[in-house]
């Protein structure tokens, strides 16, 4: 599998990812999105800024790059990039995501940002669209937030087709949110089409708040799955930017713990799931060069013990977590 197989050996290649969720469309729930892209949505300056960001990325090691069909024009910029920058196809690993289409039409205020559908339509549909905009540069393909509503891990034809375009090389994935991560993962660990296992990889989120997937993240990896890791601070809630008056004795920790280690928060988080060996692959969803080398911080923080420990105090209930997730606001 390519995510196993980077040659990590030389440093050439880093295991951090950059995932282009706040790079492709104006409107995003992270907690400063609109200042980070200074409010200019002109679509050619968007690229612009994605290509900045995306060069720096590759500069510093960075070969997986994590889009979706529904993170606006993501896919457009991530192949024009590629294609441009003569990348050969072998040198890089890209996944995308079916199943939610961006609905949002370029605006930050929407009634609806993305549309879900986990349906065999919307999956075909979707693929076509992926290959247009990725062509050979796609090597994985993920369900978009598989959960055990949407019912897609129990549609055979969804199943059967996923399970013929792994026959014709592409990995199959999955991302989970929510608070049955574990249990989707436990789930999908064991469909098989045909006698085979169905899905190579599985993309869920993990960091020092929302650890609840780590048991079944364990056994995926031990299966020989690849494991990549999203939403590692928390939608930018683990770093300096989060005001919020609750969080302010949490923050503190972390910015004790960042000075002690000489690092930043957002770093420091970073490497808190840097420091499990089974996240193959850890999303950086830096929305600018700047955040993108803070968060390359991480691959050199000696994350030792009295972190481990401060950090395991700042862990909550998943439904807790997941409640404030969802109360963040586009912007
Ligand atoms: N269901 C799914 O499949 C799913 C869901 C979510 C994400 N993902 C993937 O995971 C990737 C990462 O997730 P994410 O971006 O949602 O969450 P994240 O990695 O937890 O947060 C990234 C955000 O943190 C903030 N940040 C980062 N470095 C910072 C710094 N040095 N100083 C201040 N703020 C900083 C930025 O937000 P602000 O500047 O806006 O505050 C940035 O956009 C996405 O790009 C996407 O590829 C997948």
């Amino acid at each position: 599998m390519k995510y196993r197989e980077l040659d990590r050996a030389n440093n050439r290649v880093v295991r951090l990812g950059l995932g282009l969720a706040a790079l492709g469309r104006p409107g995003y729930i992270n907690l400063g999105h609109a200042e980070d892209l200074q409010s200019d949505y002109d679509v050619d300056t968007m690229q612009r800024h994605a290509f900045t960001v995306l060069d720096a990325a590759w500069e510093a090691g960075i070969r997986y790059f994590d889009a979706a069909r529904s993170y606006g024009k993501a896919e457009v910029f991530l192949g024009s990039w590629l294609a441009e920058r003569n990348i050969e196809p072998d040198a890089v690993t890209v996944g995308s995501k079916w199943g939610y289409e961006y609905t949002a039409n370029w605006q930050i205020e929407a009634e609806v940002h993305e549309q879900k559908q986990h349906s065999y339509d919307r999956l075909t549909t979707q693929w076509q669209e992926s290959q247009e905009n990725l062509g050979s540069y796609l090597d994985l393909y993920q369900i978009h937030s598989a959960t055990l509503e949407s019912g897609v891990l129990n549609q055979p034809d969804v199943l059967k087709e996923l399970a013929r375009l792994k026959q014709q090389g592409t990995a199959i994935g999955l991302s989970v949110s929510g608070p049955s991560q574990r249990d989707v993962i436990e789930q999908a660990m064991q469909i098989q089409v045909d006698g085979v296992d169905l899905f190579d990889v599985v993309q869920a989120t993990w960091n020092v708040l929302e650890r609840s997937a780590e048991t079944a993240l364990i056994a995926a990896h031990d299966k020989g799955m690849g494991i990549i890791i999203k939403e590692s601070l928390a939608n930018g809630r683990l770093t300096n930017r989060n005001q919020s008056k609750e969080f302010q004795q949490s923050l503190a920790c972390l910015q004790q713990e960042a000075d002690r280690l000489n690092t930043t928060v957002d770093a420091l988080s970073l490497a808190a799931v840097l420091d499990h060996p089974w996240a193959d692959i850890v999303l950086s969803g830096a929305a600018g060069v700047d955040q993108l080398q803070s968060n390359l911080d991480s691959l050199n923080v000696n994350f030792d013990d009295q972190a481990r420990s401060r950090l395991q105090e700042l862990s909550e209930p998943a439904t807790q977590y997941w409640q404030t997730r969802s109360q963040l606001q586009w912007n």
